[in-house]
């Protein structure tokens, strides 16, 4: 393998396969050939204002016109300034008077194995029912909503009901620690928090109401808390401030039309992490990003009257909001929706699912499908898959072998895969092969969405050469773009708008090969990506250093066959012996504060850290430490070299 080096970003991947979409794919599919695809992308690029107001027409309902489609402001949008319209009516009762009120909306199977099944009409009507309970808490326009639940089709009832009445969703992914609920609610000012007495997690029960319940005394904006019976365990309600969740909805009427809301009213808020400690309210509004997943799904997924889609993700991630929720609803889907784990009896529970519910689109995370191959191929082929049409990816790239498996195992060789590359801040997919028109190459996620402009750039804001990587950014505003970090304008500006001038910056390394086709590089800031799911090296020192005992830390990301980047930390202690028992302590510590997925994999005690002559941790040696590696490229700036000499030997 050649490496192609441009700066420090060094491409080491020369994949030449080249998998096109069979004739009878793309004889079907709603985008056909490459030449359409190119149509459709050339015709957005040249006046993407007359293509998305065309699009906003035919595809939202609208209760007032919009006057003007895009008011570009750098770095502030406003997409279809002067509409009304409303997320949960386009989602609902637009699919209705299309007369698809007994079309299945969501099917739902729990971990359990208990299941249910809402129509668009039922849904529609759990819908208002819950919009009702919420007004009668005194939530309205602008409140913000904590939402800390299982997998549960509640939980898509609440999102939509807060849609329902202009109410903001905070959804707090339920594997968080009470320390992070706290702080995400009091940065939002959330009024109200609403979880279930508990959650299903391979066989256990994660007490969700206690954790909350220890939130909820460092979230002084939470006056009120609805809580769903989902496990049935006892859980102490205080009195005043806590409300069952099947009470409420007893005797709440069904009758809830939906608000008529300005285009850019808050749709939600969504933490995630950033370079710094302080994790980003990524804020969404309506009528832009309802447009942005219902067309991106439409286009990605090739979505048919009679397929039956599962997005594996969880709502309390962007991909469950954007591809469980909002986009296949909007489009009129019919949505599989699973709690539990995917080895939960056992490791075939998947399969068992899509062979159950015959799942025609399966979009997953290249973590699971790692994990898959490790289970072993028996768990697959004893279940009939052949409903199956279409394979996807999100959240990390995909390596080949990984993909060469999903291909052949999962798809048959007969399903494309949509390799999707996005981010919370975007919305929805940016870029991804449309299947019926663009041949896929393992790893890469091939082209941007019509209405995408890709750019890759080199530190100074030129331009790079084909095959050489860079910076990604996004020269054009797109509808379904970020609309700020809540509360920190300059956060904002000085995040994504500042280093690159006049362009998004993603935050991502890429480039960009001889056909035009994109492949991502991994993170240019301190961000691992665990399992799929973004975390900050420096929220995960700051836990560390909050613990009595440790004076300082550094965390970084090492390779992992499963995870992509395991959780590596050095640690230099106080006043206290280096052992296995505080190793432990450690552990636990970093999960009470941020939640188990930012409990480290390796703790390894050192003296000092490495650092520059201007104290800057010198995290590339750390990685090459972490990672077993012999420390390769430039040391001079080392403030002490013996630090380094003294972590090797530690690790002998
Ligand atoms: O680094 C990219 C990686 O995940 C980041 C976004 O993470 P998050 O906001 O949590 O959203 C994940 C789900 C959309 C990106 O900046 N990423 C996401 N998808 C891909 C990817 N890296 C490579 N290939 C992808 N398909």
């Amino acid at each position: 393998m050649a490496a192609q080096v441009s700066g420090q970003i060094a491409t080491v991947m020369q994949e030449k396969r080249l998998f096109p979409p069979t004739a009878e794919f793309s004889a079907h599919a709603r985008v056909k050939s490459l030449d359409e695809y190119q149509a459709l992308w050339e015709n957005a690029a040249a006046d993407p204002s007359a293509f998305w107001a065309a699009l906003a027409r035919e595809e939202l309902h609208w209760f007032e016109p919009f006057q003007e489609t895009l008011v570009w402001n750098e770095p502030d949008a406003q997409w279809f300034v002067g509409g009304k319209t409303n997320v949960s009516y386009n989602c609902l009762d637009r699919n209705i008077e299309a007369g698809l009120g007994d079309r299945q909306a969501i099917v739902w199977e729990g971990e359990p194995g208990d299941q249910c099944t809402f129509t668009y009409a039922q849904l529609h009507e759990e819908v208002c029912k819950f919009s009702n309970c919420l007004k009668q808490l005194g939530i309205g326009k602008g409140d913000v909503v904590s939402i800390y639940m299982p997998m549960v089709p509640e939980l898509a009832i609440a999102m939509l009901a807060c849609a329902r009445i202009g109410a903001i969703h905070s959804v707090i992914f339920a594997g968080f620690s009470a320390e992070a609920i706290a702080d995400r609610n009091n940065d939002a000012n959330a009024k109200i928090q609403l979880t279930s007495d508990a959650a299903w997690r391979r066989g256990k029960q994660l007490p969700l109401k206690a954790i909350v319940d220890e939130a909820l005394e460092k979230s002084s904006t939470v006056q009120k808390c609805v809580v769903l019976k989902r496990v049935g365990n006892e859980v102490p309600m205080q009195s005043g401030r806590d409300f069952w969740w099947h009470e409420l909805m007893e005797s709440a009427s069904s009758d809830c039309p939906a608000e008529p809301l300005d285009s850019e009213t808050p749709l939600f808020i969504l933490y995630t992490s950033g370079s710094t400690g302080k994790p980003k309210g990524i804020k969404h509004t309506t009528a832009g990003y309802n447009l942005y997943v219902k067309k991106s799904f439409q286009w990605v997924f090739d979505h048919r009257e009679d397929d039956v889609f599962w997005c594996t993700a969880d709502c309390g991630w962007i991909t469950g909001h954007s591809y469980i929720v909002y986009g296949p609803l909007s489009a009129g889907a019919t949505v599989v929706m699973y709690e539990g784990a995917p080895n939960h009896p056992d490791e075939s529970r998947f399969w068992q699912i899509v062979e159950k519910y015959k799942v025609s689109i399966f979009y997953t995370a290249p973590t699971a499908i790692r994990a898959f191959i490790k289970w072993g191929d028996e768990h697959v082929t004893k279940h009939d898959l052949s409903s199956l049409r279409l394979l996807g990816t999100v959240g990390e790239g995909i390596n080949p072998e990984a993909w060469m498996w999903y291909h052949k195992t999962i798809g048959g060789e007969r399903c494309p895969i949509v390799d999707t590359w996005w981010q919370t801040e975007t919305g929805g997919i940016m870029m991804s092969p449309l299947p019926g028109a663009i041949a896929t190459k393992p790893g890469s996620c091939t082209k941007p969405l019509p209405g995408i402009i890709p750019e890759i750039v080199d530190e100074a804001g030129d331009l790079v050469d084909a095959n050489q990587g860079g910076w990604l950014t996004i020269s054009q505003p797109w509808p379904g773009m970020l609309r700020g970090i809540w509360g920190d304008e300059e956060r904002y500006r000085d995040v994504y708008w500042s280093k690159v001038p006049g362009k998004y910056l993603a935050g991502d390394n890429a480039r960009c090969d001889e056909d035009d086709y994109y492949w991502i590089m991994g993170r240019i800031d301190d961000v691992l990506n665990v399992s799929g799911h973004r975390l900050s090296t420096i929220e995960i020192e700051s836990a560390l250093v909050s613990h009595p005992l440790v004076a300082e830390s550094a965390a970084v990301g090492r390779p992992d066959d499963l995870k992509g980047d395991a959780v590596a930390v050095f640690v230099v202690l106080r006043d206290a012996d280096p052992n296995d028992d505080l190793r432990k302590t450690l552990k636990q510590h970093v999960r009470k504060e941020i939640g188990a997925l930012a409990q480290p994999d390796d703790i390894h005690f050192t003296n000092a850290l490495p650092k520059t002559r201007s104290g800057k941790i010198m995290r590339r040696l750390l990685k090459d430490i972490a990672a077993g590696k012999e420390t390769v490229g430039d040391t001079t700036t080392l403030e002490d070299y013996s630090v380094l000499a003294k972590l090797r030997s530690d690790e002998e």
